[in-house]
C-alpha cells in the first residue's frame, strides 16, 4: 500500500477546502533574509495545484531549533515574504500557531489564498508530538497535505501527530507532490533499481553511516567509498593514514565490511593531504599507502576520481550520500565536485540519479550542478534513515490507497 497523495483526491475534496499544508522550510537565514530557498521552491508545485483546485492552504514549519521558546530570529516571517515573492497568490504571515489569531486568520481566508503560521517549535507540544497541539492544528484545515520530506523522520505534532488527528476524525492525510517524488525515487533505488545499482557514501564517519552501508550492500553492485570515513578502511587495510581522523574503535567494523564486500566496496586509490585543514593549506596528492607523516587526508585525488567516473558511468543507478572530502574549504573540494561533474555526466547519458540531501546537495548545488540530477532530495537526516531502510513516521501514518487508515 503506498500513501495516498494530491493525486489521488478528486477536484471535489479540493475545491473551496482549506488544506493544512506541512511544508519543511527548514531554510538557512542570512541577516533575516532567505540565503537558499530550494525548498520553498521545491514545495510549489504542491501549492499551486491547491489553488488550481480551487482550495485555500495554511501552511506550517519549523525553522531552526529553537526548544520550545520563542525566538525573533526564527520566525517564519522572512521566509513567508519570500514565498509571497515565488507565488502568484497573496500570502499573509500570522505570528501565531494555534492561537485566536491563527484561527481568525484561517477562518478569513479566501479561496486561494495562502496563510503562513508561525515556526511550529516555539510551542514545547511540538517535538514532545502533544495530541491536544495536534488537535488545536487539525482544527485549521479541512485536511492534511504533508510535503516536508525533510522532516518526515521526526514525529512530532505538525507532522505524524496532526496527520493522525485528521485521520481519526475521518479526514484525508496526504503526501504532497514533492513528498510523493522523494518517496519515489528513493523508494525504486532501494526496491527496483535499474543495474548496475552504484551507490556513493562519503562523510567523515562510519559510524553516522553504518545503517546505510548495511542496508545498500545486498542491493548494490558497487559501493563506492570516499570521505573521511574511507581512511577507517584505509586503517582496517593495514595503511599508515598519518595524522588524519580514524574511528579507532570502527576498525573492525571496517575489516568486517571489507571482508563481506568483497568487490562490491570501492575505495579511493589516491588522496589529498595538508597539514591542516586551512583555506589556505598546503596540499599534495599522494598514493593512498603513501600517506607523508604529520599530514591529514581531506580529499580524494583524481586518479580515484577516475576509478569511481569508472563506475559510475554506464550505471543505470546512481545514488550519492556524502562528500568525498572537506568540499567547504576550496582546496579539498575538487574531488566531490569532479565526481559530481561524472554523476551529471552519466545523467545526461541515462542513469538516473539520485542525490541524498544535506551536504551532498549542497555541494552539486555549489557546482552549479543540481539541474543535471534526476533527483536531488530535499531532505538530509530523513533521506538518510530512508536509505537505511527506516520506517519515517511522518510517512507511515499517511492515509493509504486502500482507505485513510493505513
Ligand atoms: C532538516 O533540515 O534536515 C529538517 O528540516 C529537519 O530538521 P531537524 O534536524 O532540526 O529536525
Amino acid at each position: 500500500m503506498r500513501p495516498m497523495t494530491l493525486d489521488d483526491l478528486s477536484g471535489a475534496a479540493l475545491e473551496g477546502k482549506r488544506a493544512l499544508v506541512r511544508v519543511d522550510f527548514n531554510v538557512p537565514l542570512d541577516s533575516g533574509d532567505v540565503a537558499d530557498d530550494t525548498r520553498i521552491r521545491a514545495t510549489l508545485p504542491t501549492l499551486q495545484r491547491l489553488l488550481d483546485r480551487g482550495a485555500s492552504m495554511v501552511l506550517m514549519s519549523h525553522l531552526g531549533r529553537p526548544k520550545g521558546q520563542w525566538k525573533q530570529d526564527l520566525s517564519l516571517r522572512p521566509v513567508a515574504a519570500r514565498l509571497g515573492e515565488l507565488i502568484d497568490a497573496p500570502v499573509r504571515f500570522v505570528a501565531d500557531i494555534v492561537g485566536a489569531d491563527a484561527q481568525n486568520a484561517a477562518g478569513a481566508l479566501a479561496p486561494g489564498g495562502i496563510l503562513v503560521l508561525e515556526n511550529t517549535r516555539f510551542l514545547a507540544g511540538e517535538e514532545a508530538n502533544d495530541r491536544e497541539l495536534s488537535e488545536q492544528m487539525a482544527r485549521l484545515g479541512d485536511l492534511y497535505v504533508d510535503d516536508a520530506f525533510g522532516s518526515a523522520h521526526r514525529a512530532h505534532a505538525s507532522t505524524a501527530g496532526v496527520a493522525d488527528v485528521m485521520k481519526d476524525s475521518g479526514r484525508p492525510a496526504v503526501a504532497g507532490l514533492l513528498m510523493e517524488r522523494e518517496i519515489r525515487f528513493l523508494g525504486q533505488a532501494l526496491e527496483s533499481p535499474d543495474h548496475p545499482f552504484v551507490a556513493i557514501l562519503g562523510g567523515a564517519k562510519i559510524s553516522g553511516k553504518i545503517d546505510v552501508i548495511e542496508n545498500l550492500l545486498p542491493r548494490v553492485d558497487r559501493l563506492l567509498i570516499g570521505g573521511a570515513m574511507a581512511n577507517t578502511f584505509f586503517r582496517a587495510l593495514g595503511l599508515d593514514t598519518a595524522d588524519s581522523l580514524v574511528e579507532e574503535d570502527r576498525v573492525d567494523m571496517a575489516k568486517d565490511l571489507l571482508g563481506r564486500g568483497g568487490d562490491k566496496l570501492v575505495l579511493p586509490v589516491d588522496c589529498v593531504v595538508a597539514r591542516d585543514a586551512a583555506e589556505d593549506a598546503e596540499t599534495r596528492t599522494v598514493a593512498r599507502d603513501d600517506v607523508p607523516d604529520g599530514t591529514k587526508i581531506l580529499d580524494i585525488g583524481p586518479d580515484s576520481v577516475d576509478t569511481f567516473r569508472g563506475h559510475v558511468q554506464g550505471a543505470g543507478t546512481v545514488v550519492w550520500n556524502g562528500p568525498m572530502g572537506m568540499f567547504e574549504k576550496a582546496p579539498f573540494r575538487a574531488g566531490t565536485d569532479r565526481l559530481a561533474h561524472a554523476v551529471a555526466a552519466a545523467t545526461d547519458a541515462g542513469t538516473t540519479t539520485i542525490i541524498g540531501g544535506g551536504d551532498t546537495a549542497a555541494a552539486v548545488e555549489r557546482a552549479g550542478l543540481s539541474g543535471r540530477m534526476t533527483h536531488v532530495s530535499t531532505g538530509g537526516g530523513a533521506s538518510l534513515e530512508f536509505l537505511e531502510g527506516k520506517e519515517l513516521p511522518g510517512i507511515a501514518v499517511l492515509s493509504t490507497t486502500g482507505g485513510q487508515d493505513g
